[in-house]
């Protein structure tokens, strides 16, 4: 185990128990998070669904730093879909700002934990000042090497599938034979990152909402009823727990190793 984990894991805690069950050398390599729940906290509280957002910040942040500490390699969080343009504008933008606020208050909890942030998703329609943001702590971290946060941003699986087709017809150097899994799987916004091994649903919503469609092909889900605002490094290591007893199988009779891209 490694240092400071007492620090954050403290003995005597729920999370210090959990941690001991964990088996580390089967550690998702990747986990991917659709963080849902955040309306009915707030409404749960009599509050705006903005203070629900709000509130879902935090959890962003010590699953950030857990998933890190961890040694979990690539983390990918859903923060905005596609399809969350339909919300009222109000909500659109208190999602945007907030977004933005956050970038510029932790980039230096990315920084200080060696983590890389990438973005997956349709850069056109990012507003402005946000992508400026997303550029920026992309670039201050694009040498850090203990953990990819990826953040799905205006990302929709279906669009990224046609965005895939799209640069092939435009590169137009592969001819039908040419095309394969691993040529197509290149042309993804996901490009160099492995599939995720978990997929965590927060919210207790039984649906994949446009997530990351071609990747999690042979993922194993997990849905939780915790909605994201409450969603703490406890919960992280269930998840993880749960994960670890799953018996892995891509179509074999057995058990085997994860596909790696
Ligand atoms: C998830 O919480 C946050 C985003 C989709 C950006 P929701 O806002 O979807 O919360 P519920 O599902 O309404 O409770
Ligand atoms: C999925 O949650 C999108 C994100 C977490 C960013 P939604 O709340 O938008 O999904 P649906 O509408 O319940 O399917
Ligand atoms: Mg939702």
């Amino acid at each position: 185990m490694q240092k400071n984990f007492e620090e954050y894991f403290p003995p005597g805690t729920e999370e210090h128990d959990l941690l001991l069950k964990v088996d580390f050398r089967r550690l998702p390599g990747h986990v991917a998070v659709i963080m849902d729940g955040n309306g009915r906290w707030a409404q749960q509280r009599g509050l705006s669904r903005a203070e629900g957002h709000n509130a879902g910040s935090a959890s962003v942040r010590e699953v950030v730093e857990a998933s890190a500490r961890l040694g979990i390699e690539f983390l990918t969080l859903y923060a905005f879909s596609r399809e969350n343009w339909k919300r009222p504008r109000l909500e659109v933008g208190q999602l945007w700002r907030l977004l933005r606020e956050y970038l510029g208050k932790e980039d230096r909890l990315l920084v200080e934990n060696d983590i890389r942030l990438r973005v997956i998703g349709r850069k056109e329609g990012i507003p402005r000042p946000v992508l400026r943001e997303l550029e920026r702590v992309e670039e201050m971290t694009r040498t850090n090497g203990r953990m990819t946060l990826v953040v799905a941003l205006n990302y929709g699986g279906r669009s990224e599938i046609v965005d895939a087709v799209r640069r092939i017809l435009e590169e137009g150097r592969l001819g039908p034979g040419d095309l394969d899994e691993k040529e197509f799987a290149a042309r993804l916004y996901t490009e160099g990152i492995p599939d995720p091994d978990l997929l965590i649903r927060t919210s207790g919503e039984l649906r994949v909402s446009n997530f990351l469609l071609w990747q999690i092909a042979y993922t194993e889900i997990y849905v939780t009823p915790v909605l994201w605002p409450d969603f703490r490094k406890r919960h992280l290591l269930e998840a993880v727990l749960e994960y670890q007893k799953r018996d892995r199988r891509f179509g074999d009779i057995h058990a085997g190793t994860p596909r790696k891209k």
